[in-house]
């Protein structure tokens, strides 16, 4: 008997835990599982565009080529949209909502919002990418998704995931019991149970920010990066500074080995770069489920109310000891800030 537990089982087997109605949020999340694979076949194709044909260009097989976060964004858009269980959509990659009118999907009790191609500047040297989702109950009552089933506070997120097209393909979900990570296994093309209730440490080694950036930072963070770098045997300092650049993939090794993820103010971005909705939302919402903490610097980034759909926020995100640090430095130095 095969020890292997595919997330198709997985969710099945977990999906008394969900508050609601049983099947619909496990069809969701397996519809979100399928879009994710293909997006996979596609990213590891990604280095062969020179021979299947240049993004804007008409490849070998007389298909147009796209660019990668375009095609991502409509494998999701085209699963969620068959699927039945999902009446709404916003993106990153559209101005406003993508409202779900189908038959099927007109009862459909939820509302999906996401980033489908994360870190989408690696994509081309051959570094990590990823796919953010952010699953709410909607308010509205029936018929396609509007505007305010998208306007609730991270707390009332029903599950959040993150995929990470990496040196391997992982699945990360929570539905607010716990964090599960799956592999890709491509030779059987399932997500496979790997990594069980991951905990993220307390106090890690790594602090990731683009400190290119740091002239525009606000005191508070300038001040915190000293710290970081301060040499500390007790607190295992100096620590390692690591940045890759894409927001899953940097998340995702803190998430393991611990450490903090920072996107602060800067002079080009005065409200940070991330996006609440569906990149710090969802992230936060896994970052508490494994343990850690997720702030604006300030607040609890699952408390803030979302006025507009596309909103950035500063994100100071990671293990707990790290995040408090950080919060009590931007306290010290950036109140003013604000
Ligand atoms: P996206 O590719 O969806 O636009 O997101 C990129 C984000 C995030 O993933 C990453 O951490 C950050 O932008 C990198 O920004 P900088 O290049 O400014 O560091
Ligand atoms: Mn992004
Ligand atoms: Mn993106």
């Amino acid at each position: 008997m095969s020890k292997v537990k595919t997330l198709g089982q997985f969710i099945i087997e977990k999906q008394n835990d969900f508050p609601y109605a049983k099947g619909e949020l496990s069809r969701l999340l397996r519809d979100i599982g399928i879009a994710a694979k293909i997006v996979h076949r596609e990213v590891n194709k990604a280095g062969l565009a020179d021979i299947l044909g240049e993004v804007g260009e008409t490849n070998v097989q007389g298909e147009s080529v796209k660019k990668l976060d375009v095609f991502a964004n409509e494998q999701f858009i085209a699963a969620l949209s068959v699927g039945g269980e999902c009446c709404g959509i916003a993106s990153e990659e559209n101005e406003d909502i993508i409202p779900i009118d189908t038959p099927q999907s007109r009862n459909a009790k939820y509302v999906v919002a996401m980033d489908p191609l994360d870190g989408s500047s690696n994509i081309d040297v051959n570094v990590s990418v990823g796919t953010i989702f952010s699953i709410y109950r909607r308010v509205s009552l029936t018929g396609p998704a509007t505007h305010e089933d998208f306007q609730q506070r991270g707390t009332e997120q029903v599950a959040a995931g993150y995929i990470i097209y990496g040196s391997s393909t992982m699945l990360v979900y929570t539905t607010g019991k716990g964090v599960n990570g799956f592999t890709l296994d491509p030779s059987i093309g399932e997500f496979c149970l790997s990594h069980p209730n991951m905990k993220t440490p307390s106090n890690g080694k790594s602090y990731s920010i683009n400190e290119g950036n740091y002239v525009h930072f606000p005191d508070g963070v300038k001040k915190y990066i000293k710290y970081c770098q301060e040499e500390d045997k007790a607190t295992k300092r100096p620590y390692s500074s690591r940045y890759i650049g894409s927001a899953v993939a940097d998340i995702h090794r803190n998430l393991i080995t611990g450490g903090i993820y920072i996107y602060p103010t800067t002079a080009s971005s005065p409200k940070g770069k991330l996006r609440l909705l569906y990149e710090c939302s969802p992230l936060a919402f896994i970052i508490e489920q494994a343990g850690g903490k997720a702030t604006d610097g300030f607040q609890r980034i699952l408390e803030i109310e979302p006025k507009t759909l596309h909103q950035r926020t500063p994100f100071f995100a990671g293990s707990s000891e790290m995040v408090d640090t950080a919060c009590d430095y931007m306290k010290r130095y950036s109140a003013a800030q604000v």
